[in-house]
């Protein structure tokens, strides 16, 4: 498949910060593209950006997501590449998924909800999405997860479990529907910038993002789009948008022990 042969796609979380620069970079090639956001009003302002379509869609919601599938091929034709995007972290502590003490948090919404967005949702979608891509032989599903899916966050226990959950799901597909002609794919970036790590959408200033803990430096959402359609097209399943990251997980391969020792010297220093 070819990047002509992206006639439609699907973009959850494509209102804000990275899903908005891949709603981009997809129109720009072409495609009828669908932003899906549970920010119904950011959606619109990027669907009419690109000349797409915008879907209000809680993507914790499998029924929704299973009408969304169906109504876009009802209207548009096939889903060629479906982008699982939306995520959510809140960091541990009082309100997150670690009490103030330092024990597990007794409240687990913050949990739940990583599941179920970060986790579920790339669940619900390939649900919908794998009979349809089965019976003709094609087509892309790519999720979102995080280095933290492959290494760790620091000071936020639910998005690194979560993600670490996502990069598993996606391995799954991609070993049971790989033979049958779906290409999965799986991105796992550092930092950047989008609101998720305090920057707003467009910011020229990169000024305090990631509470300037950031390790490598922090990638423009523009930037980050590129490298992963580009990547998903060449049919790659591990998209690395920062190249340290080979590394650093090569190190937890190769020595897991240390690694850990690594993280907490790393920890200490952040304190
Ligand atoms: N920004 C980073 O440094 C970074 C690093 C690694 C991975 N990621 C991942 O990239 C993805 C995109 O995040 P971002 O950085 O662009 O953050 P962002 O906060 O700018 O965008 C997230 C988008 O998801 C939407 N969303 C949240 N919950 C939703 C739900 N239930 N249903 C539908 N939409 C929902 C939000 O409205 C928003 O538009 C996430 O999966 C995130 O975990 C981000």
């Amino acid at each position: 498949m070819n990047e002509s042969t992206i006639k439609v796609a699907v973009v959850t979380g494509g209102g804000h910060g990275i899903g908005r620069a891949l709603c981009r970079r997809l129109a720009k090639d072409g495609a009828t593209v669908v932003v899906a956001d549970i920010d119904e009003a950011a959606a619109s302002v990027v669907a009419k950006e690109i000349g797409g379509v915008a879907r209000a869609l809680d993507v914790s919601n499998e029924k929704a997501i299973a009408r969304l599938v169906e109504e876009v091929e009802q209207a548009h034709g096939p889903i060629d590449m479906f982008i699982s995007n939306a995520g959510v972290g809140y960091g541990d502590g009082a309100s997150g998924a670690i009490s103030a003490e330092g024990g597990m948090n007794p409240i687990d919404d913050r949990w739940d909800i990583s599941w179920q967005v970060n986790v579920m949702a790339h669940v619900f979608a390939a649900r919908a999405l794998v009979p349809r891509m089965l019976k003709r032989g094609r087509g892309h599903l790519v999720n979102v997860a995080s280095a933290a899916g492959l290494l760790s966050q620091i000071g936020d226990s639910a998005y690194t479990a979560t993600k670490h959950a996502a990069v598993g799901f996606a391995e799954s597909l991609a070993i049971n529907y790989g033979d049958a002609g779906i290409v999965v794919s799986v991105v796992c970036p550092q930092a950047v910038a989008t609101r998720m790590i305090g920057i707003e959408d467009d910011s020229d200033s990169l000024e305090g993002g990631f509470r300037g803990n950031d390790v490598d430096g922090i990638m423009r959402p523009d930037a980050v789009a590129d490298i992963i359609v580009d990547q998903a097209l060449a049919g790659r399943f591990l998209i690395l948008t920062h190249p340290q990251v080979t590394t650093y997980v090569q190190r937890k391969a190769s020595d897991h022990d240390r690694w850990i020792g690594g993280m907490q010297r790393f920890r200490r220093k952040l304190l």
